[in-house]
Parts: C-alpha cells; structure tokens; sequence
C-alpha cells in the first residue's frame, strides 16, 4: 500500500495567507497540517508516499525533505496547475500504478488517524472506499447518496440538497481509479472530479465501499475551519512545559511552553500553546490559541486565534477569532484621535471598533 498525498491546489479560500504559504503547511495546534497527515500514514503502517505539489512545491520540499523524519520515503509529483483531485491522481499514475493506494488531501485533519480506514479497505479490497460524514454545509463538499450501505450516486458540491453525507478527505483506491479517471472531462468548474471518477466506477459495476465515520474531521478549506482544527488539535495535545514561566505568571489547563519560550508576568489559560523562543510579557493567552515559534507578545490578550512564526503583538487590548500570517505586526496605535495605520497585503481581512 502506498500513500497519495494532495499538496498542490489553489487555496483561494484561505488567501490571503495563501498568498505567499502552502495551505498545508499553515500550523494547527504549532505543527503544521500536513505534518499530521504524513504522521496519520506513517502510523497506519505505510511507508512509500507520493506528494503531489503544485506551485508551493519548493516550500513543501523544504518543510518535508525526504520524509525520513518520519520514517517515510516521499517522492515529490509535481502536477501543471491544480486541475482537480482526479487530475492529482492522473498526474501520479506511475507512482500509484500497479497497487492499492490511499488518497489523503493534505489540508484534512483527522483526529483518530487512517489506521482504521486502511483495515477497512484491507479487510474487503473493493476498488475504492470512501468515508461519509454528516455535514451541515453539504454544498461545499462531494456528497454520497446511499440505497442501505451502497453508495448509488456522487456528486461535487451539489447545487440541490441531494445529501448530507460528505466525503472525507481520505479514499482507499486500486488502480481501476485510473482507468475510470481517464475517461473524465472537466466539470462545469473546470476540473476533474474525483466524485466522477468513483461514480465511473460504480456506472460500470466495481465494487465502492461507503462507511461513516465516528472521529472528529475537518477539511481546513476556510479560515474558521482552520481555527476549529486549531482548537480541536489543542484540546488533544500533550500538557509539557520546556521554556521558562515565572513565578508572577500563571498555567492553568492543558497548555505547552516549548523550549527556549519564556512567559513573563502573564497568564496561559489553555488549551493553549506558546512556540519555541517566543516570548510572552504581561499578557494572557488562550484558550484555544497557538503562538508559533519567534513570537514576541506583550501587554496583549490573545485567544482562539493561530499566531504564526515571528510574529510581535505589542499593547493590544484583545485579539479572537484571527489567523496572523509570518512576521505580522500588530501594535497599539499611538494617536489617540481614533485613527489606524494599516500596511497589509492584498485581500487581508480586519475588523477594527
Ligand atoms: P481543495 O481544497 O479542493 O482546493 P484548493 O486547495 O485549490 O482550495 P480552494 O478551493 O480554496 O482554492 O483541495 C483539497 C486538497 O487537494 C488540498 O490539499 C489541495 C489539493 N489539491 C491538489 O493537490 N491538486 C488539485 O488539483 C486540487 C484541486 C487540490
């Protein structure tokens, strides 16, 4: 069994911190997401993965390597453009060829892992196997209608309220995948979909397995999405204190303080994680927020936000419910006549009182 990883894609939804990163490589919880899928495969027992990039290859490459950090052997799969997740499979065909494998999209989190999926495939070998969940929002996902436990129709983001089963981001193919995959066209959106593809299977009698599953799983697809996994993979996470906290500060709940951190006069309430070398004064963090690495915060409150790398927060009163890309700044204005003074990128979203 080999693993498929899909790294490549657009990030639209996430702009514009997928302006200049790889969504996959935005950290949840301090690690970033495609780091607990690579995890996820290599405890399910797989070693040989494929990670096919797109234009962030270089970063990915760099955050990854060869995979050995995780015991895996990866080979990189550059694909063109990101013309879909069947045009993903189409472009590692000779990676894949020849044997089953396990599709995971790079920006899903999966709490309990795919262990339990691949025994699933492995106990019945159909040519593909599928996970539903109940979803609220079934227009943003591939669907599954289901006649008893056989799946009968599929279909990518449905316009109509066909379903509310929602394909997780994990599927277990043999390579008939490929042969149905090659018989698509673009959809209506321009891509080839991989809904097509398993529906081509089913039209021409394969055996495709549905199963719902139990376990908590986001697709990190927006920016809320993303601050749910942050959450959800906080409130999991092993309680460890590595840096320095003072004795005039404060920990309460599950809360780690990484190596060469230093917290300062201030208050942790977790879930909560403060990165390595960040430095926290006169602050309160959490809970549910995760500051990364090379952070400076002081004087600030910080909750249900994901503060990424080498960010400084100085002098503010509170920040929830936001997403701070590399080396951001936010400070107390100075000028009490109520003005901002804003120097941000392209499709930025504020929200000042
Ligand atoms: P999506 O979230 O469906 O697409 P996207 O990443 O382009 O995001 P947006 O819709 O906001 O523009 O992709 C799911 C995963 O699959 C994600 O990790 C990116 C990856 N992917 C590819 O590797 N190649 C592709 O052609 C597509 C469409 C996605």
């Amino acid at each position: 069994m080999k693993a498929l990883v899909l790294s490549g894609g657009e990030g639209s939804r996430l702009r514009p911190i997928t302006h200049t990163n790889a969504k996959q490589l935005i950290p949840v919880a301090n690690k970033p997401i495609l780091f607990h899928a690579l995890e996820a495969i290599r405890d399910a027992g797989i070693v040989e993965t494929g990670l096919v990039v797109g234009a962030t290859a270089d970063e990915i490459r760099a955050a990854v390597g060869d995979g050995s950090a995780w015991g895996l052997r990866v080979t990189y799969i550059p694909q063109e453009a990101p013309l879909g997740l069947a045009h993903a499979v189409l472009t590692a065909r000779e990676f894949v060829a020849g044997q089953p494998f396990v599709m995971y999209l790079g920006d899903n989190v999966l709490l309990d892992g795919i262990t339990r999926f691949v025994e699933e495939f492995e106990r019945h070998r159909p040519s593909a196997q599928i996970f539903l969940a109940r979803v609220p929002e079934p227009e943003r996902f591939g669907v599954a209608m289901l006649e008893g436990d056989r799946v009968v129709r599929l279909v990518e983001k449905p316009k109509e309220p066909i379903s509310d089963l929602a394909l997780v981001g994990v599927y277990l193919f043999d390579d008939t995948i490929l042969e149905a995959a090659a018989t698509l066209k673009p959809s209506w959106r321009g891509e080839l979909e991989i809904t097509e593809a398993i529906q081509h299977l089913i039209d021409t009698g394969r055996t495709v397995r549905a199963q719902m599953v139990e376990g908590w799983w986001k697709d990190t697809g927006r920016p809320e999405d993303l601050l749910e996994a942050n959450r959800m993979m906080l409130s999991v996470q092993e309680p460890r204190i590595e840096g320095e906290v003072d004795a005039a500060s404060s920990l309460s709940g599950n809360v780690v303080v990484d190596r060469g951190a230093k917290v300062i006069r201030s208050e942790i309430l977790g879930p909560a994680v403060i990165g390595e070398g960040t430095a926290v004064e006169d602050s309160v963090i959490g809970p549910d927020a995760s500051v990364y690495f090379g952070c400076t915060v002081s004087g600030s409150r910080v909750e249900d936000s994901i503060v990424m790398e080498g960010c400084t927060i100085a002098g503010v009163r509170g920040l929830r419910g936001s997403i701070l890309g590399k080396h951001v700044e936010v400070r107390h204005a100075q000028a009490d006549d109520g003005m901002h003074r804003l120097i941000v990128g392209d499709q930025s979203h504020i929200e000042v009182d």
